[in-house]
């Protein structure tokens, strides 16, 4: 397919060179456009501006937030406006439920087909095309986009025909995720206190009951104290706490975990952690206890 990316950073990146592997005709525009230089070696085609990422049969967007994609897909010049009709615009992006309402009707009105699929998995898992995808959408656009999602993912999960459904499934998502970094934060901060190897532990953890993914990567990541370099920066991170707690608000669902988490992200922020991956939240239960402290102010 003729395709355009937009938002070439750790994940847009990965995705790029997936969907040129596979063969399509890729544009690729960023806002810092050096970026865009390993992908054109890779056979990309470099678009100077957002129009010009906006001229094939879709066009994906894997910016950091709400304002970001907003500014692309609604200023001048942007996805709105020069998309032609029957095109998809794929959101990736993590972003708020109520955009991607703001989008669904945007491109509706301009007869353009609009499809949330936004993400799980890490840098790495982008890189080697083995993204998860949560789409909605109206089912032709999704079954259209199918062999763009094939390139980058492993496998395509659809919610139905409701775009921002696909968003909020993304935001629980990370929701858990975070819940399980503080927990595993706490559990590490107990057994580490009373002197037992933390590695040991996270490995009898994940060969056991917890033989799942998110304890094997946050469960080495913690145990290591790897936070740089940030495959998912603390900011974001932050972000999609505050959105899945929009959410939330709006549905009337107490999630008090998720405003537990709140408090972390803003801790971790304010002792200077944002350029550390989000997992660093975790180390907080451990300096309750007295332990060490984070490794923020000399990263
Ligand atoms: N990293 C992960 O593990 C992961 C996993 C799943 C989903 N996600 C989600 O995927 C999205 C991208 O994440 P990422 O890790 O790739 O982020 P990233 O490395 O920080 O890249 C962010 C991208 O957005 C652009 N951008 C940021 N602010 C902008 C602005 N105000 N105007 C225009 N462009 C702007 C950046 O352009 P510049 O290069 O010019 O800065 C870059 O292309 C986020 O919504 C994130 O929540 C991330």
């Amino acid at each position: 397919m003729k395709v355009g990316l937009i938002g070439l950073g750790n994940m847009g990146s990965g995705m790029a060179a997936s969907l040129l592997k596979a063969g399509h005709e890729v544009s690729v525009y960023n806002r810092t456009p050096g970026k865009a230089q390993a992908l054109v070696a890779q056979g990309a085609r470099h678009a100077v501006r957002v129009a010009d990422a906006c001229r094939g049969d879709a066009v994906i967007t894997m910016l950091a937030d709400d304002g970001a994609v907003e500014g692309f897909v609604f200023g001048e010049q942007g996805v709105i406006s020069t998309l032609a009709k029957g095109a998809i615009h794929i959101s990736s992006s993590t972003i708020s439920v109520a955009l991607a309402e703001e989008m669904t009707a945007a491109h509706a009105d301009r007869g353009q087909r609009f499809v949330s699929a936004p993400v799980f998995g890490r840098p790495a898992a982008a890189a080697a095309a083995k993204l998860f995808i949560a789409a909605a959408g109206a089912p032709d656009a999704v079954e259209a986009c199918m062999p763009l999602f094939d390139a980058i993912g492993q496998r395509t999960f659809r919610f139905g025909a409701n775009p921002p459904d696909a968003n909020l499934v993304k935001l629980s998502g990370n929701f858990l995720i975070s819940s399980v970094i503080e927990a595993l934060g706490e559990a590490l901060a107990l057994v580490g206190k009373a002197g037992l190897d933390q590695h040991r532990y996270v490995d009898f953890l994940t060969s056991t009951l917890f033989n799942a993914p998110v304890y094997k990567i946050y469960g080495s990541l913690i145990a290591d104290k790897k936070f740089t370099p940030a495959g998912f920066a603390a900011p974001l991170g932050f972000k999609d706490n505050r959105l899945v707690l929009a959410a939330a608000e709006k549905l009337q669902v107490p999630l008090p975990l998720a405003s537990l988490i709140y408090n972390r992200f803003l801790t971790l922020l304010a002792r200077g952690g944002e350029s550390l991956d989000w997992s660093a939240f975790s180390q907080l239960a451990a300096e309750d206890a007295g332990q060490e402290s984070l490794p923020v102010r000399a990263a």
